[in-house]
């Protein structure tokens, strides 16, 4: 089967720094088309700058990077220093990227490549906030019919809020930006914090990456030992959990994941719960369901695919 055609639209961000290499570890079943930076875990000079230096570390500076928005559609930016350090990959010390950032504006590379594919051959995997994508839906709204799926992380159900005791921090920073991107009427598969939360860097796993004995490995490696200390205050758990990286994990292994088909709407008004995702898990609205939110992950069968594929850079 030919490779999925994806658009990464990221964050950086450690654990979006290992999404990018699985899904760049993988030519057989992804073909990176570009990487969209987007104002995130840090503002956006940096989540750009940070894309490029993972393409390095991976081997593949050819690798199309585009900066994106750098402020939510209605709101301030929040940031997340607390859990990604000051440059938002904090851990290993990684050279300045030499390869070029794009010109052309990322949501223009998102409209302008879903409108040069064949509809439905082109997926969307955002990994933060969705500024980028739904910028792209409001100045162009025919290419939400054109879009293949939309599999993104963020939000959450059983285990409510990272950044707010309601919200997760993809949707929380933006929520005006997840209600289109949750409304536009594209396939969409969600990668809350209940699968992300079971997808923990044990020592041993982290070991694993080590045992690699290549700078991919040292880097990865370097990257959740420096924000797995936030999680383990936190939560008490042995290890930080790799969010953003189950997104790539589903597009080369969709059978390590499941869910339900349910309705999720986004929560835009209430302070209280503002960028709450919820989730008819259980279906007791009438709502039409709008999305696969996934609830499982084979946390195993999750980190042998990831270390195999890093492995491979
Ligand atoms: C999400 O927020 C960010 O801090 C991570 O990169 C991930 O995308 C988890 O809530
Ligand atoms: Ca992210």
């Amino acid at each position: 089967m030919a490779p999925r055609k994806i658009i990464i639209d990221t964050d950086p961000g450690q654990d979006d720094a290992v999404a990018i290499l699985l899904a760049l570890a993988s030519p057989q079943e992804i073909e990176v088309l570009g990487i969209t930076a987007v104002a995130g875990n840090v503002p956006l000079a940096l989540t750009q700058k940070n894309a490029r230096m993972v393409c390095e570390l991976a081997g593949k500076p050819e690798t199309l990077v585009f900066a994106g928005c750098d402020a939510p559609l209605r709101r301030k930016l929040t940031t997340a220093e607390h859990v990604h350090g000051k440059t938002g990959l904090d851990g290993p010390t990684l050279p300045d990227p030499t390869m070029p950032l794009q010109q052309a504006h990322a949501v223009d590379f998102i409209i302008d490549t879903l409108r040069g594919h064949d509809p439905k051959t082109v997926t969307l995997c955002p990994v933060g906030p969705l500024t980028n994508i739904a910028t792209a839906l409001r100045k162009a709204p025919d290419i939400a019919d054109r879009i293949q799926e939309i599999v993104l992380m963020g939000g959450a159900y059983f285990e409510v809020g990272n950044i707010t005791p309601t919200a997760e921090f993809n949707i929380y920073v933006d929520p005006e930006a997840a209600g289109i991107v949750f409304a536009c009427g594209a396939p969409l598969t969600v990668m809350p914090l209940d699968v992300t939360h079971k997808a923990l860097v044990t020592a041993k796993r982290n070991a694993a990456f080590r045992a690699l004995n290549s700078p991919v490995g040292d880097a990865v490696a370097l990257m959740t030992e420096f924000y797995e200390r936030f999680d383990r205050e936190k939560y008490g758990t042995d290890g930080a959990p790799l969010h953003d990286p189950c997104v790539a994990a589903y597009l080369i292994r969709p059978e390590l994941f499941s869910g339900r088909f349910i309705n999720v709407e986004i929560e835009t008004s209430s302070d209280l719960t503002l960028g709450m995702t919820v989730a008819d898990w259980w279906g007791v609205s009438d709502r039409a369901p709008n999305a696969t939110f996934m609830g499982q992950v084979d946390s195993d069968g999750f980190f042998a695919l990831l270390t195999e594929r890093l492995g491979r850079l």
